[in-house]
């Protein structure tokens, strides 16, 4: 039998042996007001207990929907934060109003805010340390363009921005850790990286987090993640769960989702 068939039937066997169910969190951007927000709870109905749901709304829609969230056992937070509690910093939102609202997962370093707000990993890095500080929970993520991919520099690249925005990180802070990889040429285009892309590439990573911290931190995986092919992706031992932009604003894929991830 050709290796790579061994390795793919190996992967489903232990697959099947760490049956668990994967974190479905949906990145809404820019979209869904307080009344759309309103109307997606509603059609997406009950949430399973052991469903691992996390929503990142805007930050109007968040505010007044948090109790809605929170009855629905949906974890919640901003898609962006400042690392300064209060201050001169116009448009700014800091950790102590996000807590009011009874948030407990905060995104960071998603690549829209890396490419248009011209965050770094040294100022993700600075968010990520002060959240966990404050008891936090943080989603980190990261993810190549697709030249890296292409020319094979991916690798680097992910090891650089996983090893920069995890620096001077305390051990004891880490079980509050996410990573999103997301490749950002599968954002938003409808193309995901392939199985093999995808498995190979969390593999890289969860070896590179053995050698640097000593321990894995959940991966999950997103780029155009939808109902059709979460569940082949969600099969791939190395994924911890999906980061879903698009589909995430519809309810009936959200649920779709969700179903598929309770494994
Ligand atoms: P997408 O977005 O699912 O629409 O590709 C994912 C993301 O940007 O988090």
């Amino acid at each position: 039998m050709e290796k790579e068939k061994l390795e793919e039937i190996i992967r489903q066997v232990i697959s099947n042996m760490q049956k668990k169910s994967l974190i479905v969190a949906g990145n809404w951007k820019m979209n869904m007001t307080v009344r759309e927000g309103m109307a997606f709870l509603q059609e997406l109905g009950e949430i399973g207990e052991d469903d691992k749901v996390i929503l990142f709304p805007p930050y109007t829609t968040m505010a007044v929907l948090a109790e809605e969230f929170a009855k629905r056992r949906i974890v919640f937070g901003p898609q962006n934060f400042h690392e300064q509690d209060s201050g001169a910093f116009t448009g700014e939102i800091s950790l102590p109003m996000i807590r009011e609202l009874g948030c407990s997962c905060l995104l960071a370093g998603h690549s829209e805010r890396r490419s248009y707000y011209g965050e770094t990993d040294t100022s993700i890095n600075a968010k990520v340390r002060k959240a966990l500080r404050e008891g936090f929970q943080v989603m980190i993520c990261i993810g190549e363009q697709l030249v890296e991919r292409q020319s094979g520099r991916w690798r680097e690249v992910l090891e650089n921005q996983l090893t920069r925005d995890l620096q001077g990180i305390p051990r004891a802070q880490l079980s509050k850790l996410y990573i999103a990889y997301e490749p950002i040429w599968a954002i938003g285009t409808g193309i995901t990286a392939s199985v093999d892309e995808i498995a190979d590439t969390h593999a890289c990573l969860k070896r590179r987090m053995n050698a640097y911290l000593g321990q894995e931190l959940p991966i999950l995986y997103g780029g155009s993640v939808n109902e059709k092919n979460a569940q082949q992706i969600g099969k791939i031992v190395e994924v911890d769960g999906f980061l879903i932009g698009g589909a995430s604003l519809k309810a009936d894929s959200f649920k779709k989702i969700i179903e598929v991830c309770r494994q």
